[in-house]
């Protein structure tokens, strides 16, 4: 969408609660389940990428990453739209005038790169038919919960958090949208397997990022010289992506993201869960956490 249309969006745009209902068990909001038959049935294509996550994990961190890379480091084709419009998020609509993600996905030329947030038992079967290359990056709970419970309070897209109490219950109970975190990073962590999927964590990016992008270079079958690679570390650290219209979703009518309650780009580190859990709301949380964990091989680090 032309940014002078946005501008015009402040003006008339309002604050509605999004209606929620669950898709086979998960919470949705009712503009995804209306469009549900479309989005399974959706084609995708074996040259397509999809970056794949439960919300709040550093999805747009890794949406910027592969840019740069797919661009050679290009930092002003990197800013040629917003990063909603430049990765379909295949599930999701804002409300009208904005293109759903399907409809953006659907008039991309190949070979695109799109978002999710879905499960994976909920992943359009074509992804799997295909063998479309998924990038997933995952991110500690408790860090994750900080990190939604506060883009919740400020996004207009998805249901009021409600208290800080409430909040932590309905993340152990997966009554967010798109579902449980727990079910959300096993699931993919055991698709893995069997299909071309690189699991990345959000702890390991931040802690070395160079690291971690050749790791991405490698899945994508690219090579870059050391220049670029610097480039793309610079352009997608958390102090220049907070200052990067493109990627903060500032340009966003403030009926949509009122940024001024909590920004997009909020703290951008790890650890931050001590900041906001008491000792015996973390002592709850994690001994739910060992349960809800057990017998997985999916270890995370709560800090770096
Ligand atoms: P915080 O709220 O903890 O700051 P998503 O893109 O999946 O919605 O994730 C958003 C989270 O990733 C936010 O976390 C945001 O600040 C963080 N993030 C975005 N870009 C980042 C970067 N370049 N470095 C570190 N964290 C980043």
């Amino acid at each position: 969408m032309p940014l002078e249309e946005m501008k015009d969006l402040q003006l008339v745009g309002r604050y509605i609660e999004p209606e929620t209902t669950e898709v086979n068990g998960v919470l949705m909001t009712k503009i995804i389940s209306d469009n549900w038959d479309n989005i399974w049935n959706f084609q995708a294509k074996s040259d397509d990428l999809l970056i794949a996550s439960y919300a709040k994990s550093g999805t747009t961190w890794t949406q910027e990453i592969v840019d740069m890379i797919q661009n050679d480091g290009d930092v002003q084709m990197c800013q040629r739209a917003n990063t909603f419009d430049r990765h379909p998020f295949i599930e999701w609509a804002l409300p009208p005038p904005f293109n759903s993600g399907l409809d953006l996905a659907k008039k991309m030329p190949s070979p695109r790169t799109m978002k999710t947030h879905l499960p994976v038992q909920l992943l359009p079967p074509s992804f799997w038919k295909e063998n479309t290359k998924i990038i997933y990056v995952a991110r500690n709970a408790k860090d994750c919960l900080v990190s939604y419970y506060h883009f919740s309070r400020m996004s207009k897209l998805v249901p009021d958090p409600g208290t800080w109490e409430e909040y932590i219950e309905a993340f152990k109970a997966g009554k967010l949208l798109w579902g449980s975190w727990y079910d959300h990073v096993k699931g993919w962590w055991n698709a893995k397997d069997q299909h071309p999927i690189l699991y990345l964590f959000y702890e390991d990016i931040k802690e070395d990022p160079k690291r971690e992008i050749q790791k991405i270079l490698k899945f994508l079958e690219k090579e870059m010289p050391e220049e670029i690679l610097n480039k793309i570390i610079y352009h997608t650290s958390f102090d220049i992506m907070k200052q990067n219209p493109m990627a903060n979703y500032t340009t966003l009518p403030t009926t949509l993201m009122d940024q001024s309650i909590s920004p997009f780009m909020r703290k951008g580190m790890p650890g931050d869960w001590k900041n906001h859990f008491t000792v015996a709301q973390n002592e709850e949380f994690d001994k739910d956490y060992q349960e809800k964990m057990a017998g997985t091989t999916l270890t995370f680090r709560t800090e770096i």
